[in-house]
């Protein structure tokens, strides 16, 4: 069974091919327009889709050693996500699927995430995940695949959007968490403190927006030229911060649910600190941590043709009238 993926609901245009269980291509197209905005501007993501989809899908499938006629099934996000980029993927997905005449399977954006840790592994369950992207935080006990059960999520900003935003506020640039995960290996993460909000709430929620305002007041107290001159030890002490508080809240779920295996996943899970705070925790837990690739971690069509596989074989196909939903939540157990 051949099965193409596509993943248009932000700023990455992505096709990926699986040949049964095996991801055979992924082709990501990172939009650099959105630079100089210092993050992402719908109007200017859609049109980027509309430019790259057919070149991504077509590198997709002859990197794959196939073609188009080959297809089997296609998978594409249907939410949540921008609603004009999400409607290239999921039209352009249709459509084919419509001239084709094979099936076509509406996926969650944040469940693909969870599956991008099924790409190269099996997991059993109950496992617990913790997604952190650039619009979400959250943290799910999975009694089993396809079955959520939400724990907590960010009440503000989500920790990569934290993370964009402090880079912005810093002229570093769009995305925050890569320049800010670089620059911070070069400084002392215990210099500086920022805060860990929440710690003590008696739930599993998240909270990251304190962490935005306390480097404004930072930077106005101690001025541009304090902050310019110790920006790797600032970065560190706020990059410390996010990874602390989210690993701080992990720990809190495992006390709670002492599953045996963890799946951390979303762009921010490619960050260099979190590893390896999240390997020694589980390490010391005696735990299984389930993180892709650095690769996957951030938006791929990989994982959104492996979950398309899931679902497919689990619930057939969707309707083609299915439409972007661009506020989508991953179903809850009971849903
Ligand atoms: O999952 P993703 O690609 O898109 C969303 O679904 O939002 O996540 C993007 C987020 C951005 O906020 C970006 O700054 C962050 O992931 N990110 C990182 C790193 N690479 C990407 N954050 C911290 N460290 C990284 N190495
Ligand atoms: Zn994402």
């Amino acid at each position: 069974m051949l099965v193409l993926g596509i993943e248009t609901s932000c700023d990455e245009t992505s096709a990926a091919v699986f040949r049964d269980k095996m991801l055979v291509s992924n082709i990501v197209y990172s939009q650099s327009v959105h630079r100089e905005y210092g993050g992402v501007v719908p109007e200017l993501a859609s049109r980027a889709h509309i430019r790259r989809i057919i070149p991504v899908v077509d590198e997709a499938i002859s990197e794959a050693g196939v073609s188009l006629a080959d297809i089997d099934i296609i998978g594409a996000t249907v939410g949540p996500g921008l609603v004009g980029s999400l409607l290239v993927g999921l039209t352009f997905a249709k459509t084919l699927c419509f001239a084709l005449d094979i099936p076509f399977v509406g996926v969650n954006h944040i469940e693909a995430h969870i599956f991008s840790s099924l790409i190269y592994e099996d997991i059993l369950t109950p496992a617990l995940a913790l997604v952190v992207s650039g619009g979400h935080t959250e943290l799910h006990l999975i009694p089993e695949f396809g079955v959520y059960h939400l724990l907590g999520r960010t009440r503000d900003d989500a920790a990569g959007e934290c993370l964009d935003k402090t880079s912005k506020f810093l002229g570093l640039g769009y995305p925050g968490g890569p320049v800010i995960d670089k620059i911070a290996r070069e400084g002392d993460p215990n210099r500086f403190s920022f805060p860990r909000a929440m710690l003590e709430s008696g739930d599993l929620d998240f909270s990251f927006s304190g962490i935005k305002t306390s480097v404004i007041d930072f930077f106005t107290s101690s001025g541009e030229d304090f902050v310019r001159s110790n920006l790797p030890d600032i970065l560190a002490g706020v990059q410390e911060a996010v990874v602390d508080s989210l690993v701080e809240k992990l720990k809190q779920a495992h006390k709670i649910y002492p599953v045996s295996d963890i799946i951390v996943v979303g762009g921010v899970a490619a960050n260099s600190r979190l590893r390896e705070k999240l390997a020694h925790f589980c390490e010391r837990r005696g735990v299984k941590a389930h993180i892709p690739p650095v690769s996957l971690c951030t938006d791929n069509a990989a994982m959104v043709a492996r979950l398309a596989i899931f679902l497919f074989e689990r619930n057939g196909s969707s309707p083609l009238s299915i439409s972007a939903v661009p506020g989508l939540d991953i179903i809850q157990k009971g849903d």
